[in-house]
């Protein structure tokens, strides 16, 4: 087919990488040719992938396509159009998409780490080179959310985005709730299952979710990448107990990713909440990712599937692969920017502080049961204009703590940090207070 000038008869790919992902991408490609081909108007023919491991069997009947263990022979391939970057982290993936991009080729990856931390400078370059750089894999899986925001919700002022985009927690979380185990107990199992990995730091302190929210964040609001100013807290002090009071009060615990913007300031934060337990967010369970926007005229939207994993990854891969084809099929790459607005209009926003960010607080203490302690809490609450909407105390013990679950009404981030500084010097104060915020406006 001859368009604008230029021949383009199949999409050439080059894969760097062929782990998980990469094996489904490979199984996609090769069996779905034919439709593929025929929804994309050209082949899409896998070339060559470059992998450490070439002459390990994955169980694929892989044809024509050559094998190689060495990345440069995908990187500065003349016969290639695109590479797909299944490797992660950020050695030697930002090196190998740089000179992809500088070499003229198209980029595809599911690299959340390296978009969110490096994306500002691959997306110049690639618009510098008039290619494309796609990344729909690297936020929550299969879930189609970065076309669905930049895209189908591209008439709006779209002021919130929130969801749940680590699977590992939510699957942690889920379990300790329905099974009553404790944090460490569940990711030890999940670990045996393979459904955590052996160091589960990203996943389990927040960053995989920063990373995503990043992304989308940028998206929303046509800003530059954030990774940095995201609040990031984790679930690794989310306790049993913790979740049988959510339970008792009518709440589930989750750990929440959200990006809003609200009077032009920005808040980014990733950290476990408490939400309704009739809300939609509430009933995303196991492994499932969910990403709700609210536009000005669309209102709310949700999206829910499969965040990880061969398949549902290779198909997010696989779309961005054919947006490509059909793109270049017309001659029309560098149609949508990648997040939005041209990169030379990306703006920065003012971020909401601790002292700015308003919310309702459970609060949970393990205390002396002897008289007088309430009032020395509630004093020191209300000397930091922190008012009180519930207190539940239960048990009694001469010897042993016993639990004392407040909570709040309205009031900042930066008066319960200071609060529980000073409730934790309390001598009838046993443990280490813990605070967690509860959202009760969500869809
Ligand atoms: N480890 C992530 C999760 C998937 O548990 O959702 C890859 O981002």
């Amino acid at each position: 087919m001859v368009l604008g000038g230029s021949t383009v008869e199949a999409l050439r790919i080059g894969m760097l990488g062929f782990g998980t992902v990469g094996r489904g991408v490979a199984d996609l490609l090769l069996n779905h040719q034919e439709l593929l081909s025929q929804r994309a108007g050209m082949p899409l023919r896998l070339v060559r992938i470059a992998t450490r491991t070439p002459e390990r069997d994955r169980g694929l009947s892989l044809g024509g396509v050559e094998l190689t263990g060495d990345v440069n022979r995908v990187v500065n391939a003349s016969d290639l159009d695109v590479v797909v970057e299944l490797i992660g982290g950020f050695i030697p993936a930002r090196d190998l998409v740089h000179r992809a991009l500088e070499s003229g080729k198209h980029v595809i990856t599911a690299n959340k780490a390296l978009i969110a931390e490096y994306g500002s400078e691959l997306f110049a370059l690639a618009q510098s080179k008039g290619v494309q750089l796609g990344f729909e894999a690297s936020v929550a899986g299969a879930v189609p959310v970065v076309k669905a925001l930049r895209e189908s919700l591209a008439g709006n002022r779209v002021d919130l985005v929130y969801g749940i985009l680590n699977g590992t927690c939510n699957y942690i979380l889920t379990e300790m709730r329905e099974k009553g185990l404790p944090f460490a107990q569940v990711l030890s199992d999940a670990q045996d299952k393979g459904f955590a990995e052996a160091d589960p730091s990203f996943d389990v302190d927040g960053i995989d979710a920063a990373h995503k929210l990043a992304i989308l964040a940028a998206i929303a609001f046509g800003t530059h990448l954030d990774f940095a100013r995201i609040v990031k807290e984790g679930i690794r002090h989310v306790s049993d107990t913790d979740i049988a009071w959510a339970k008792e009060m009518g709440y589930r615990i989750k750990l929440l990713a959200m990006a809003r913007l609200k009077e032009g300031l920005l808040e980014l934060a990733v950290r476990p909440v408490m939400v309704p337990e009739s809300s939609m967010v509430a009933a995303v369970e196991g492994v499932s990712n969910a990403v709700f926007m609210h536009g000005d005229y669309a209102g709310t939207t949700m999206y829910h599937g499969r965040g990880a994993g061969e398949r549902p990854t290779a198909s997010a891969v696989v779309a961005d692969l054919m947006d490509l084809a059909r793109d270049l099929r017309v001659g029309s790459t560098g149609r949508i920017p990648a997040l939005s607005v041209p990169v030379h209009h990306l703006r920065t926003l003012p971020i909401r502080t601790a002292s700015q960010r308003q919310g309702t607080f459970y609060l949970r203490l393990a205390v002396t049961d002897r008289p007088g302690v309430l009032a020395e809490i509630t004093a020191i609450l209300a000397r930091h204009a922190i008012s009180l909407d519930a207190i539940h105390q239960k048990g009694r013990s001469r010897v042993e703590a016993v639990p004392l679950v407040m909570v709040t009404h309205e009031t900042t981030e930066e008066r319960i940090a200071m609060a529980l500084v000073e409730i934790e010097q309390l001598d009838s104060v046993r443990e280490p207070p813990r605070s967690i915020r509860i959202e009760s406006g969500l869809a």
